[in-house]
């Protein structure tokens, strides 16, 4: 372990009056740090404790209970049950709602896949947007319209939208989203477009060009932040990213964020690797000015939809099933507080920032602070 990994977590543990997540991120200057939340949580009350706990998530996503498959399973039958459970825990606790999704392949239910008529899915999807994004308009405060329009080489996704209507389909949503609810922020959203500058991030970059030059209201890109202990992105790969997608939307930010231990059980330094991977992440989304927030895909453990996807993998959230805070959480915190009273987000200069970025690329929460002090 090098000596700046060491330093972090010692950091983080010392750090006394350390508070909750969503505190610290607005202090730093962030709009918000969340977390997903799916419906079979709703009825564990130590989970849920946390999870309405707006100082520490000041924003919740429902995991699942706003797909396709939940809320028009047959066509023209929508159901809102799941998420409005979720949705509803935003409006009595005062947390933001960012919402997830509108236009997605997967869990989609099959009488829209059997769909091959450009007319009749330009229809569908505008009665599925309208519906949905009409039955929670005004409590969204983003939406990720479409998800997951591209493959890993960059090209478009055979789906059946595309299938259907070509690229076309991607513009349609977002302008059919912006009529439905002009108050939301429209986000296109994907995983592995996070390590710049991969064939995905470019094929995205040109599929954001041409949607956005048919007129496609795109407000955001959420990266989502899927990986693996030991195998994340840097901090500095992911500003380049950061970087390019900014300079075609207003905002940025990390939806889904997880970091998984491809080996089960974790050891005490798997964990402090962890905290590290996290601290990456968050320090790009702080050392972006476009970067509004960090979600993270739910914080405990027994509700992660990880080893389900990856069996043998896990162990990816912030708190273990037992709700004890790892090393990624405190690290969190520290990374939050340090950046908060160094006034982070009025940047310092880039000199600056770079000289005290370790060989790995890491910077810790002290070295975070000891560059802005330089930086002021
Ligand atoms: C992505 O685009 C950049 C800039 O044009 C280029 O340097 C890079 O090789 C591309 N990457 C891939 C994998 O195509």
């Amino acid at each position: 372990m090098h000596l700046s990994h060491i330093l972090a977590i010692s950091v983080a543990a010392a750090v006394p009056g350390l508070c909750q997540l969503d505190k610290l991120a607005k202090a730093a200057g962030l709009q918000y740090f969340g977390t997903a939340v799916d419906n079979p949580a709703l009825n564990n009350q130590g989970y849920m404790k946390i999870a309405r706990d707006a100082s520490e998530f000041g924003s919740i996503t429902p995991a699942n209970g706003q797909k396709w498959s939940n809320t028009e399973s047959s066509q023209g039958r929508f159901s809102y049950g799941s998420g409005d459970a979720i949705a509803n825990i935003a409006k009595q606790t005062g947390q933001q709602l960012r919402c997830h999704t509108l236009v997605w392949y997967n869990q989609l239910p099959g009488w829209v896949s059997s769909v091959y008529s450009r007319d009749q899915m330009q229809r569908i999807i505008t009665s599925h947007i309208q519906n949905v994004a009409g039955h929670y308009k005004g409590q969204c405060t983003h939406w990720d319209v479409v998800n997951e329009a591209m493959e890993d080489d960059g090209k478009y996704r055979q789906n059946p939208m595309y299938r259907a209507m070509g690229i076309d389909y991607i513009t349609h949503s977002f302008k059919t989203a912006a009529a439905t609810d002009p108050n939301a922020r429209l986000y296109y959203n994907d995983f592995n477009i996070e390590r710049c500058c991969n064939a995905k991030i470019n094929g995205t970059l040109a599929m954001l060009k041409a949607v956005k030059a048919a007129g496609a209201p795109i407000h955001g890109v959420g990266m989502q932040g899927h990986s693996r202990v030991g195998k994340s992105p840097s901090k500095r790969e992911m500003k380049e990213t950061m970087a390019l997608f900014s300079e075609l939307v207003d905002e940025v930010a990390f939806t889904e964020v997880d970091i998984r231990h491809t080996k089960l059980p974790t050891s005490a330094a798997d964990r402090e690797q962890q905290a590290i991977d996290f601290l990456e992440v968050v320090g790009a989304c702080l050392e972006t000015k476009k970067c509004v927030g960090i979600t993270v895909w739910d914080f405990a453990d027994q509700y992660s939809w990880i080893p389900g996807q990856y069996p043998g993998e896990g162990e990816a959230c912030l708190w273990d099933k037992n709700y004890n805070k790892k090393p990624a959480y405190t690290s969190i915190a520290s990374l939050l507080q340090s950046a908060a009273s160094a006034g982070l987000r009025s940047p310092p200069t880039t000199t600056a920032v770079a000289t005290s970025v370790g060989a790995n690329g890491i910077m810790t929460a002290a070295a975070l602070a000891t560059a802005t002090a330089v930086a002021k």
